[in-house]
């Protein structure tokens, strides 16, 4: 254990953090209802009741083990890995697994639906290379093509063993891959800018992601551009946040553009104090934006899955965090900004609103949003609903390790135009982590987050101190709010990705990508994880992590 962590070790097991603990000792000036009433309003204002997770840890220190390191007393199962079979029809998990989201069959927390975005291909592992010309052939494009977009895959916990296996009989398990058909809805489809399209072939560079309201998953296309040119496609169909039913295979999965058009990251949902849709979003590239839509219509839960017609209609605001403004994006604002600065390519270029989605991080900056260091998750607090955004790194002005910002709403409303901001916790050696990247709570308002430093440069240079990739705990209240407690350890070169647990806490998924992704040649691998009997090469998997206390 090195000093720094040793010094948090026993600063956490000084104060015996628990989640009421925590939440007792007081929230801050952010939430201060929750401080005068105590528990029990903390309890209704989170919206359930504390489950198992908190900090029952001790740390473990960075590492560059070819496992999933973990603290003592806690397991993980493989539960897929690239190429599994996952249904009677023969499909196959695809490479490089990123979000994950449980959905519980029968509310169960030890049989459910995993949704898993597959967000890229590799040449090495998967398709091979290209041809003399300098193209890949159609069985290629078509194998770079299945392999990504999303699986859903039918999990259980064995009874007997307690170990999470997967159910390949499942009658709800299938693949969305870059050869699926897609609608578009919202203001793009039909546009001239998509070259008139309302339907469309496929989803690729699946990302994060988010769940909605009405229990579908939201799917973000990041970074489309290689796929789409590779395979031929028009590249205006691509980079947009997708839905999902994985109950339902009648469900038309869709491309909502009236969210924008960008490398997008994830999407985080929640409602306005007077009920509407809100998506918040990251556009993961080095100086982009931070974005949020707002639906025209309320929320109306019995209206089930009809609720995604919110994602159709309503307003994309993007954040000038100097001003702490959200600013609308419509064709009206944008045509007005380029007025102002004369700017006639921009007056020619953005005339509807199609263009303005599609275009969306021209537009963006045009009307003033905020370049920021690669906003990737978001996730809002259960808690006080503040506003996480991970913020990996920018390495063009000397941000080598990131931060998370936190945005707090005006009047703790989602629906508000104006916000406040803090950093909330700073990558580096202080912190112990580097480059965050997806986020996730936990109902003791502890953010899950993992690391994202560049397979090329771990264990060298300014990265050695963080050995391999990982995932922290970091408290966002508190004392210990914003200390970072190191929870896993990735294999060689890889980097964990989408978090999430069962609603009770008890499983945590969490996807393993990217093993040995520095490999040049097949016969000398430089990770063979998942280590499994008759592997000869390193698989992207979903693994299943137990041992979370009451
Ligand atoms: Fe796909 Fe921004 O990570
Ligand atoms: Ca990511
Ligand atoms: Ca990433």
């Amino acid at each position: 254990m090195t000093e720094l962590n040793r010094r948090k070790f026993l600063t956490y097991v000084g104060t015996g953090v628990t989640a009421l603990t925590v939440a007792s000792t007081g929230l801050g000036a952010l939430t201060p209802k929750v401080e005068a009433k105590g528990k029990e309003a903390a309890n209704e204002l989170f919206g359930f009741n504390k489950k198992v997770s908190g900090l029952n840890f001790k740390p473990i220190a960075p590492t560059s083990k070819d496992d999933v390191v973990l603290p003592q007393g806690y397991k993980y199962d493989v539960v897929a890995a690239y190429g599994d079979v996952i249904n009677a029809k023969g499909d196959t998990f695809g490479f490089n697994n990123d979000f994950t989201l449980y959905f519980p069959i029968n509310n169960s927390n030890t049989r459910g639906l995993l949704w898993v975005n597959h967000e890229y291909s590799s040449e090495l592992f998967v398709h091979g290379a290209r041809g003399a010309d300098g193209k890949y052939t159609p069985a290629q494009i078509e194998k770079m093509l299945y392999n990504q977009g999303g699986s859903i895959i039918e999990v259980y916990r064995d009874g007997k063993e307690g170990t999470w296996k997967l159910d390949t009989s499942s009658k709800y398990a299938r693949r969305v891959t870059g050869l699926t058909p897609f609608s578009l809805t919202g203001p793009a489809r039909g546009s001239k800018t998509v070259n008139s399209a309302t339907d469309v072939q496929g989803t690729f560079a699946n990302c994060s992601g988010g769940k909605t309201l009405w229990n579908t998953v939201l799917s973000a296309e990041e970074n489309f551009e290689y796929t789409a040119k590779d395979a031929g496609l028009n590249d205006t169909h691509y980079g947009w946040i997708i839905e999902v039913d994985p109950f339902d295979p009648n469900f038309k999965v869709r491309k909502h553009t009236a969210l924008g058009r960008f490398n997008h990251e994830n999407a985080a949902m929640g409602l306005t104090n007077d009920g509407r849709v809100v998506v918040y979003m990251g556009d993961d590239k080095k100086d982009a934006c931070v974005y949020k839509f707002i639906s025209k219509n309320k929320y109306v839960a019995s209206r089930g899955k009809a609720n995604s017609d919110l994602l159709e209609e309503g307003t994309l605001y993007v954040a000038n965090m100097g001003k702490g403004t959200w600013v609308p994006l419509t064709v009206e604002t944008v045509r007005k900004a380029a007025t102002d600065k004369k700017n006639n390519a921009a007056l020619e270029k953005f005339q509807t609103q199609a263009d303005v989605v599609v275009f969306c991080h021209e537009a963006a900056l045009l009307v003033g949003g905020t370049p920021t260091d690669r906003p990737e998750d978001v996730e809002i607090s259960p808690f006080d609903k503040t506003v996480f955004i991970a913020h990996t790194n920018n390495d063009s002005h000397g941000n080598f390790h990131g931060h998370i910002t936190r945005f707090i709403e005006a009047k703790s409303d989602l629906g508000s135009l104006t916000f406040d901001f803090e950093i909330f916790a700073a990558g580096g050696k202080q912190s112990g982590f580097s480059a965050p990247d997806n986020l996730t709570f936990d109902s003791y308002g502890n953010l899950w987050t993992v690391t994202d430093m560049s397979s090329s440069k771990l264990n060298q240079g300014i990265y050695t101190h963080f050995a391999n990739n990982g995932m922290f705990v970091i408290p966002t209240m508190g004392k210990d709010a914003g200390e970072a407690y190191q929870f896993a350890s990735a294999p060689i070169e890889a980097e964990l990705t989408g978090p999430s647990f069962t609603p009770d806490e008890t499983t945590l998924f969490l996807a393993v990508q990217h093993p040995g992704e520095e490999t040049e040649n097949l016969n000398n691998l430089t990770s063979k994880w998942p280590h499994r009997k008759g592997d000869t090469m390193p698989r992207p998997g979903v693994v299943a992590i137990t041992g979370f206390k009451k």
